[in-house]
């Protein structure tokens, strides 16, 4: 199965500091699934235009699952729920819905996050926040919908570990 992750970050991708939440979206399945996952990787800066270019290329592309992380803030550069709307058919409002819920007993400032999810086509795509924390933080809670998910979209059911 191909699965896609895509950092949005101005500075990550101009190379100011390293990824480390993008890597952490791939570490986390391969912790958690037991098949074998082909990883489309993909670095872009917080640009609308290009991020939908590439969310709709890579479900052309049979991708199951796209996770992105970052731009889903307040700050003005912030467009990847905007970008992930325009793409998407149906949207699953409840992934970002859980994820401000359950992380803001942790932290606080999780409501500045405007993730969210849904579907074009075949393939789940799912916004996450661009902290790196925020991904160990965030994916396990999403991680029982996402394999339901993805049965229902009509993949190979994921397998647990
Ligand atoms: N959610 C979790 N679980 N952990 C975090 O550290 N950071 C918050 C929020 N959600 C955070 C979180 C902060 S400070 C911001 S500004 C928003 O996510 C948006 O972050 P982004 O623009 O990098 O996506």
């Amino acid at each position: 199965m191909r699965f896609a992750r895509i950092t949005l970050s101005d500075r990550a991708s101009a190379g100011v500091y390293e990824d480390l939440s993008g890597p952490a979206i791939e570490q986390f399945f391969a912790g958690h699934l037991r098949d074998e996952i082909v990883w489309t990787r993909i670095l872009i800066p917080d640009e609308r235009a290009q991020i939908e270019s590439t969310l709709i290329h890579l479900a052309d592309e049979e991708h199951a699952l796209i996770v992105t992380t970052g731009g889903t803030g307040p700050s003005p550069r912030d467009v990847t729920p905007e970008a992930t709307r325009t793409v998407i058919e149906r949207e699953l409002p409840g992934f970002g819905e859980i994820m401000r819920v359950q992380s803001f007993a942790k932290v606080p400032t999780a409501i500045l996050s405007r993730a969210t999810a849904g579907t074009r086509g075949r393939t789940l795509i799912i916004n996450l926040p661009g902290n790196p924390r925020a991904i160990g933080e965030c994916l396990p809670l999403l991680l029982p919908a996402i394999v339901e998910c993805l049965d229902h979209l009509g993949w190979p059911r994921p397998q647990l570990q």
